[in-house]
C-alpha cells in the first residue's frame, strides 16, 4: 500500500527553515505583533506554539514576555508534526512531535495559558479545524487564551477584486490546487466557527491587509513570490498541468517570471491575515 500524501505543500529542509523565519519577522508586522496587544500579558506564564515549525515565533513571543518584570518563571512548548525544522537548540524551550488533529497526552492538559497557532490552513481540510480547536482546547488553562494567525484566500476568487493580468497565471492555478485539496478559501472563518462550536468566549477576529501597506510594500511582494515560487512546481503537479517535475518546474518558472513582472508594476496579491483570539470560560 503506498503512504498517504501530505496535504500540507512546503517542503521542510534548510531553505524552506529560512523562509519561514523571514517570513515571521514580516507576518509580526502584518499583524499586530508576536502576542496580539489585546491578550493580557502579566497573565501569562505558560506558552505553546502549536504546528511550531522552526520554533521562531516562541522565541519572540519569551522576548516578548522576558519585559514584564513580574518575575515568575514561564514555560514554553513547541509541538509539530514533524521534528525536521526543530532548532538544534533553543533557550529553555521544550519541542515535542505532535498531530494537532490528535489528542494531546494528559501531562498537556488544562497546563497553558496562551496558545499560538499560525498558518495551517495548508495542511488542514475545511472540516478539520474544528478537530484541532477541540484538541488545543484541551491543553488550555480556563481563562487561558488560544490565538491563530490565518489567512483568507477569498480576494483571489473575487473576479471583481482585480490584479495585473500577469498575476492571473499564478492565481488560477494556486485557487484549482486550493479546491482539489480541500483548503479553506477562508480560513479565519472556519477557525472562528470552530472556536465558537467549542465554547471559547470573547472570541474577536481581526483583520490584517497586506496591499495597501506602502511600508512594507516591498518585503510583502518578495515574501509572494517567495512562497509562490517554492509551491509552484509540486502545485502544477498535483492538479495535473503539467505531467512531470521536468515540466512542473519549467512552467513554474514561467508562472513565477510573470508573477514577478506584475510585481514590477506595482501589484501586490491581495491575501488577507486575520487573528482569531478567544478565551476558554472559567
Ligand atoms: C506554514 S508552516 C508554519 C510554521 C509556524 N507556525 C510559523 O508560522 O512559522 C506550517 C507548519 O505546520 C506543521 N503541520 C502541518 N500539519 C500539522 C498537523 N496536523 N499538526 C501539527 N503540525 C502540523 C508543518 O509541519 C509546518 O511546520
Amino acid at each position: 500500500m503506498g503512504e498517504a500524501v501530505e496535504r500540507y505543500p512546503l517542503g521542510r529542509d534548510t531553505a524552506e527553515s529560512k523562509r519561514l523565519n523571514e517570513q515571521h519577522k514580516l507576518l509580526i508586522e502584518i499583524v499586530d505583533g508576536a502576542i496580539d496587544s489585546t491578550i493580557p500579558l502579566d497573565r501569562i506564564s505558560s506558552v505553546a506554539d502549536v504546528a511550531t515549525g522552526t520554533g521562531v515565533w516562541l522565541w519572540d513571543a519569551q522576548q516578548a514576555l522576558c519585559k514584564v518584570a513580574d518575575g515568575s518563571a514561564r514555560y514554553f512548548h513547541g509541538f509539530d508534526i514533524s521534528s525536521a525544522q526543530f532548532p538544534a537548540a533553543l533557550n529553555e524551550i521544550e519541542l515535542s512531535v505532535h498531530d494537532v488533529l490528535t489528542p494531546f497526552a494528559p501531562e498537556h492538559r488544562d497546563r497553558y495559558d496562551l496558545i499560538h497557532v499560525r498558518l495551517l490552513v495548508t495542511a488542514l481540510g475545511e472540516s478539520e479545524f474544528e478537530t484541532a480547536v477541540q484538541n488545543l482546547l484541551s491543553i488550555l488553562k480556563p481563562g487561558g487564551y488560544l490565538q491563530w494567525v490565518e489567512i483568507d484566500y477569498t480576494p483571489l476568487y473575487d473576479p471583481k477584486n482585480t490584479h495585473h493580468p500577469k498575476a492571473m497565471p499564478m492565481i488560477q492555478s494556486w485557487t484549482k490546487y486550493m479546491d482539489q485539496n480541500n483548503i479553506s478559501r477562508n480560513a479565519p472563518i472556519a477557525v472562528a466557527k470552530a472556536f465558537e462550536t467549542a465554547g471559547l468566549v470573547e472570541v474577536v477576529n481581526r483583520p490584517f491587509l497586506v496591499r495597501g501597506r506602502e511600508d512594507i510594500k516591498a518585503r510583502a511582494q518578495a515574501w509572494e513570490l517567495g512562497f509562490w515560487s517554492t509551491v509552484m512546481p509540486l502545485v502544477l503537479k498535483r492538479t495535473g498541468e503539467a505531467a512531470n517535475s521536468d515540466e512542473a518546474s519549467e512552467k513554474a518558472n514561467g508562472i513565477i517570471a510573470d508573477l514577478a513582472a506584475a510585481f514590477a508594476h506595482g501589484e501586490v496579491i491581495d491575501v488577507r491575515f486575520r487573528t482569531v483570539i478567544g478565551q476558554k470560560a472559567n
